[in-house]
Formats: C-alpha cells, structure tokens, sequence
C-alpha cells in the first residue's frame, strides 16, 4: 500500500518507519527542508532507541522515504496520515493549536487524485476530522476521498515496540471503503491477533484523550496516595502492589514520582478540559489530576528542602536525570523545569547529569547550571543527590565513591529506586516518596 505521512515528528517518524517495517511504501513529507535532507541520510532529528536502526534499513530497502514536496507524493497515495503536532496554543489558554493540521489539509487536497483517506494521527480535538473533510472539500471540491481516525498510543523511549505491539488499534471511520484501506494497513498487526477497535470518528477522536486524562489521573492518584502513606507511615510500594493486583485496578502506572510530565499527559488533559467547556460538560476528576500533580512537583521542592535542613541556600544539589523519563531525550514539561528553577530561586547551587538530554535541557533550564559528565561527577562537593529521573545508570549507583565525594551523604530517591535500608546502611540519610 502506497502512504504518505505529513510530518516527521516523534507520532510521524516512528508510524512512518514501522509502517514501512510491515511492507508498505511509505512517503514522510515535512517543510522544514534541513530535517529532511538529514532524515534523506538516517540522521534521526530525536532519541529514541531502535529508530535510527529502523529508519536506515527501510530507506536502504527503498521502502521508506523523504520528501518536501507534497505534490509528487500525494496523487499516488491510497492513505494520508496527518501526523504534524497539535501544541497547546500559544494564548496559553490550555487549546490545541490546530494550525499545523489545518495547513497540511489544505495543502494536500489540491494533489488528491483517486480514492484517497485522509488519516488523523495526531491528537486531535473532536470534531476536528470533520474540520480537514471541510477544508479539503473547498479546496478541490471534486476530490474523492474519506477522513478517519486512528489515534496513536505510544510511549516515548518504547515508541517502536508499542507500535508493533500495541493493545489495541483504534479506528473511526464513517465508510466501508476507509475501514477497508486502514485495516488492510494494519493487518500485520492483527494477523498476530492484536485487537482492533472500530467506531465512529468522534468516539476515536475522545478517546486519545479519554486514555491519557485517565493515565493522567491514575498517577496523580497514587501521587496523593503516596503523600498519604507518609503521613501515616504507610509503603506506597507494598499498597500499589496490593491495589494493582486486583485486576479491575491493574498494576500499571501506579508508581508515584515527582509528576507527570511529557509532550502528552500535561498538554491532552488541559486541551480536554476546554473541550468539554465547550460541550457546557465538565471532567472535575481530570482537573484535580491536573492541580494534584503541579502540587506534587512543588511537594518534591519542599522535600529536597527538609533533606538539607529547611534551606537551601548556598547548598549544592546534585541532580541525576532530567528528562521527564528514561529513553528520551524530551524535556517537554518534565518535572525538572520546575523543580531546579525552584531551588535556584532560594540560592541553591545546581550540578546535573542526563544521559540524553542534556543538550535539550539547555533549550528549557537557566544556564546558571552545571552540566557535568557522569553522576558522580555531578554529586561532587554536592550537600544532596536527587534522583529525578530513573535511567537505567542511575539503578546501580556506588554509594561508597558517592559518600567519598560528596560534601554530606543525604540522597533523595524521586522514583523510588532504591531499597532505603540499602542506602542508609551506605551511611546515608534517606527518603522516597511516599515510604517513610
Ligand atoms: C504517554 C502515553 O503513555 C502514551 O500512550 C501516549 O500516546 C502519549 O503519552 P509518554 O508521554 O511517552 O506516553 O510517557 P509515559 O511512559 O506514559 O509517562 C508519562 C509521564 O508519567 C512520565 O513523566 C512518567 O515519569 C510519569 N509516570 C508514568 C509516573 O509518574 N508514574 C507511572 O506509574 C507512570
């Protein structure tokens, strides 16, 4: 099957190079001539482990490719993925930006020659499948073509496996033709019995945010429940396992932290609250996730402020991870942009370490930090060690090198990684969240 994809983003790059894994000719476009000319090469624009592999092995089977142009690429295709981002908007009002997709319809639909669907991919308010059809429909009111649905699911830093493995497809289409061309995409997908769910557009469009607002909501409640159990001198460990073996409740993503960041969480739950507004409906239960979890970052400030005493300033504190997860070197919204700033602004001295992205960090934290190169080079003369971001590196620390090199031994465990009695026994003073 013949595909174009319309931006080479994080959803667009990883369809793009797995669709082509499972056979199909697929065609990324993107403006932006510099990615491209790059992407031409095997030069991946972001980390994500098993893409650069997956991208230059199907360009070398030609059958992956890039391009600027949308003209030569579009008239052959039988699928169109709009893939391009959908930012909260710059008004700051908590809305999509649309702008990216409502240009590419229009750009496309000039070059739309046989049957043809046009594909949301990208995370999209409901309704906005119906926005591109009218937009196409007055661009080249004799194009022949369907709009659908297929909202994606993946992780950043898995992003590969969670494609060729998803739990379920998601397809909103309105006709037997669509539904035909988008199951025949994916049928080596479901051919290893990988479920598929196909409904109507809007109930596609819902329900991407519908899963990340729930996701969303589910670690903000066992961040409250964390802060909880140490009020009561409860683990939050044994009890999310104890919760999340009941299979009505699962044990997935209920690991408490410093909050949820990303491109996703942060952004899909704020542009579903404005949507429902619009609908006069309400979803209260994702707006507490909202304000539980701004709270839980400012919770973690307060808490590597007790670790050095109640003050922060002239205190050095190291910290290990700035990402806003492992595997990824995406600073979008990740915790750190709020937690170092904090502690910068009481006069603390900052010294980090990420395995990826530190050169992204820069784009997003004041430069008045250390970057330095390895962990124990940033917990050096440090007064407390946080770990921020639980990359596998940061698993099997030396506490001895670190208490040799460290001005106090007080280590601050974010995510919970350590056994605290293991590093207490190490000399130094501990804490989690949520165990006491
Ligand atoms: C998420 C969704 O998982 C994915 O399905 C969707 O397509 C995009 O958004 P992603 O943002 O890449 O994916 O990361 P994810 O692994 O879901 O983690 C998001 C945030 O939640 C991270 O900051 C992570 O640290 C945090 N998290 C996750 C927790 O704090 N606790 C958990 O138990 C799980």
């Amino acid at each position: 099957m013949k595909i174009v994809i319309v931006g080479t983003g994080y959803v667009g790059l990883v369809s793009g190079a797995c669709l082509a894994e499972f056979g199909h000719e697929v065609i990324c476009v993107d403006n932006n001539r510099e990615k491209i000319e790059r992407l031409k090469k095997g030069i991946i624009p972001i980390y994500e482990p098993g893409l650069d592999i997956l991208v230059k092995k199907n360009i070398e089977e030609h059958c992956l490719s890039f391009t600027t142009d949308l003209s030569a690429s579009i008239p052959e295709a039988e699928a169109v993925f709009l893939a391009v981002g959908t930012p909260s908007s710059r008004r700051g009002d908590g809305y999509a930006d649309l702008t990216y997709i409502y240009d590419a319809a229009r750009e496309l639909a000039p070059h739309l020659r046989d049957y043809t669907v046009v594909i949301d991919k990208s995370t999209v308010p409901v309704g906005t499948a119906r926005q591109v059809e009218r937009i196409i429909r007055e661009e080249n009111p004799q194009a022949v073509f369907d709009v659908a649905s297929n909202p994606e699911f993946l992780r950043e830093g898995a992003a590969i496996n969670d494609f060729m493995r998803p739990d379920r497809i998601v397809i909103g289409v309105e006709s037997d033709q669509a539904e035909k061309i988008l199951r025949e995409i994916y049928k080596p997908l479901y051919l290893r019995e990988t479920p598929l769910v196909c409904t109507t557009i809007e109930t596609a469009e819902l329900a991407k945010y519908a899963a990340n607002a729930f996701l969303a909501v589910k670690i903000s409640f066992i961040n409250e429940i964390a802060n909880v159990c140490e009020a009561v001198n409860a683990n939050v460990i044994d009890l999310a396992k104890a919760i999340g073996m009941d299979g009505r409740i699962g044990n997935k993503f209920l690991h408490p932290g410093p909050g949820y960041g990303g491109s996703c969480f942060p952004k899909d739950t704020l542009a579903l609250m404005r949507i429902v507004q619009e609908y006069g409906e309400n979803v209260h239960i994702v707006t507490a996730a909202v304000e539980v979890n701004a709270a839980q970052k400012a919770r973690m400030v307060k808490k590597i402020r007790e670790m050095l005493g109640g003050n922060e300033a002239g205190k050095t504190v190291a910290v290990l991870g700035l990402t806003f997860k492992p595997e990824t070197d995406d600073m979008r919204d990740s915790p750190s942009i709020t937690i170092i700033p904090a502690l910068l602004e009481k006069g603390a001295k900052i010294r980090v370490h990420d395995p990826q992205g530190m050169e992204e960090a820069k784009k997003y934290l004041p430069n008045t930090i250390e970057y330095t190169s390895t962990a124990y080079e940033a917990a050096t003369g440090a007064d407390c060690l946080v770990l921020l971001t639980e990359w596998n590196q940061y698993r099997a620390l030396d506490f001895q090198r670190l208490k040799e090199t460290m001005r106090s031994p007080v280590f601050i465990d974010l995510r919970n990684v350590y056994d605290p009695a293991t590093v207490r026994n190490a000399g130094f003073s501990y804490t989690g969240v949520g165990r006491k």
